[in-house]
This record gives C-alpha cells, sequence and structure tokens, in this order.
C-alpha cells in the first residue's frame, strides 16, 4: 500500500465513506492526514478495511487528528499502558455490569454527550468481531438537520437540551453499570442544533442515548419535539451501516454523527471486541452564539477523570503519543 494518496469511495448517498490506498500502521504524511481529515469532514465517518493496527499505532494514529482522551469517564479498569483505549467486549460488559448486551451503550447515541465538550472523533478497531450480526450503523447529524423544514430547522436554532448519563435509563438503578455512572456524573446543556467548529454546518445534536429533555418548553413539549428529532436523525436516508471484519477500522466525526451498536447478538453466543480511541473535543456552540453549560462533571480529556483517580491509584493518564 502506498501512503501518498487515499482514495475514497462513498458508502451511501449522505453518510460514510470506505478509504483505501493507506496502511494506517506506518507514519502518515501530513498529505495523507488532510486528505483524511478532508474526506472525515464530507462523509462523516470513513472506514479503512483490513488493517494492522494495535494498541499503541491506533493511539498514535487517532494523535495525528487532535489530542487522544482517557478512555471513557466510567472505565475504572484500563488496560494497562494504555488508558486511552476502550475495550468494547460483550463478554468483559457482561462481567463487569452483569447485563448481556452487545456494547455499554445500545441505543442511537453520540459518543459522551454528557459531558460539556464531546469527543471530536472517535476510532473504533475491530479485532473479534462475530461472522453474522454485529454491524454499526451511523447517521448524519448535518443532512437530518438539513431534511427538516424551514420553519423547524428555526424552532431547533433556538433550542437547547439537557444531555447524561442514564437518560431514558434501560438498565436497573442498583446495577453495577449504574454504580460506575454514579461515580462520576456528568450532566451538560447544549445547543440542539451545533454549528460545526470546522466546517460551519448546522447539526441536529440530540440522541435518544443521552438527550434527557429539551429546556424552557413543557414536559410534554420536550417528549414530543425529542421523539420528532429522534425520528429525524434515524430515518434510513441518512444512514449506513459498516459490516466488520477483523482489522477494520471505522472512523467518524462526533460532533456531526450518532451511531447505533448492534442490536442482532445479544441472544446468540459470539465474541465481539473492539477498541476505541477518541479525540478531545470543544464545547459545542448553537447558531446564536450559545456555548454549551456545564451542570455537573468536569471537561473529559487527556487527563484521568478526577472522581476515577482514587480507584485507579496511582495511575496517571499518558500523555498522547506523537
Ligand atoms: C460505540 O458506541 O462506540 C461502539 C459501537 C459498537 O459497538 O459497534
Amino acid at each position: 500500500m502506498s501512503n501518498n494518496h487515499i482514495e475514497v469511495k462513498p458508502v451511501s448517498g449522505f453518510t460514510g465513506a470506505e478509504i483505501s490506498g493507506v496502511d494506517l500502521s506506518r507514519p502518515l504524511s501530513d498529505d495523507v492526514v488532510k486528505e483524511i481529515r478532508q474526506a472525515l469532514l464530507k462523509w462523516k465517518v470513513v472506514f479503512f478495511r483490513d488493517q494492522n493496527l494495535d494498541h499503541a499505532a491506533q493511539i498514535a494514529f487517532t494523535a495525528r487528528f487532535g489530542d487522544v482522551t482517557y478512555a471513557h469517564p466510567h472505565e475504572d479498569e484500563p488496560i494497562e499502558g494504555f488508558s486511552e483505549i476502550l475495550t468494547i467486549d460483550r463478554s468483559r460488559f457482561e462481567k463487569r455490569n452483569g447485563l448481556r448486551r452487545s456494547s455499554y451503550e445500545s441505543r442511537w447515541h453520540t459518543d459522551v454527550t454528557a459531558a460539556l465538550n464531546p469527543p471530536a472523533g472517535s476510532i473504533l478497531r475491530a479485532v473479534n468481531v462475530p461472522s453474522i450480526g454485529g454491524d454499526t450503523t451511523w447517521t448524519n447529524l448535518v443532512a437530518a438537520y438539513e431534511g427538516l423544514s424551514a420553519p423547524l430547522r428555526a424552532l431547533a436554532d433556538g433550542l437547547k437540551a439537557e444531555h447524561r448519563f442514564n437518560a431514558g435509563l434501560q438498565f436497573p438503578s442498583n446495577s453495577k453499570l449504574a454504580q460506575r455512572i454514579a461515580i462520576n456524573p456528568l450532566v451538560s446543556i447544549h445547543p440542539v442544533v451545533r454549528v460545526h467548529p470546522e466546517t460551519g454546518e448546522r447539526a441536529l445534536f440530540v440522541n435518544p442515548g443521552f438527550t434527557s429533555r429539551i429546556l424552557d418548553v413543557s414536559p410534554q413539549e420536550s417528549e414530543l419535539l425529542l421523539e420528532l428529532f429522534f425520528k429525524q436523525i434515524t430515518k434510513p436516508a441518512y444512514t449506513a451501516r459498516f459490516r466488520w471484519n477483523n482489522g477494520d477500522v471505522a472512523f467518524w466525526d462526533n460532533r456531526a454523527t450518532a451511531h447505533l451498536a448492534p442490536q442482532d447478538i445479544d441472544h446468540i453466543d459470539v465474541e465481539r471486541v473492539l477498541y476505541r480511541t477518541t479525540i478531545t473535543g470543544d464545547i459545542p456552540v448553537g447558531p446564536d452564539g450559545f456555548r454549551s453549560q456545564p451542570v455537573e462533571g468536569e471537561l473529559f480529556g487527556v487527563e484521568v477523570p478526577s472522581a476515577l483517580k482514587d480507584k485507579l491509584g496511582k495511575l496517571e493518564a499518558e500523555p498522547a503519543l506523537a
């Protein structure tokens, strides 16, 4: 594979492109990094087939696009020496949380939007994926915004929403997962429409995983507005579904997408192991200049979250590899 130029092949009308002609395990030229970034900004999620990354190489690749965050605000048992890596492993999830689920978050969601600065991007690497089932689906939140009628876009432009872990709780409040979340509660107010800091595009920045309510409206209005927005962002037209093979890598713009972990493997006995890294994000801004506000918790970045520090003892987040 040459690292001089990449090829970009869209996989659907609105969302996703497969990139070939690049070996992510080797140092990438600035031009290739720029081409990948351009493809990402345009297609919102890009896929690289048949790569050969280990943890260190995944972190190094992620670091070409920004500061690599700690694994996750609730990861209290990170991989030794690789505290930036979040393990997505259904057997581990089951053992740690006592819940049979394929992923940490099995509804449509944008990563960690309960934080004041949700990650700018996420990179997911497949290591042991099943031969049937286990696909991930992404949706394009810019296309979803642009697909609304003009009066609804104008309404959405002025709204704010609360995001929290546990929104629409799908697991018992005394479960280990709920206890983990309670150790580092994060709640933030974000604009419903986010202006993308690089493209200037407007994205419908709500998701069923974390958005709990719309502010300054009645509970009924909040529920109905969210139902409408969630239906809009999950319209099949805006989505692309990715069938994983071991070695594949997906890289999404977390400011302009939501995604859905697999829904079709919880009832069958298959292993599914992937590793995720995330890029430190900025604080969202709405079309009227409203900047997201914190309710609970701290910024999510390179440092081990302070709420986890006691539990993790002397573990400190390693600086991202250059
Ligand atoms: C994630 O939500 O980041 C993981 C998605 C998946 O397991 O497919």
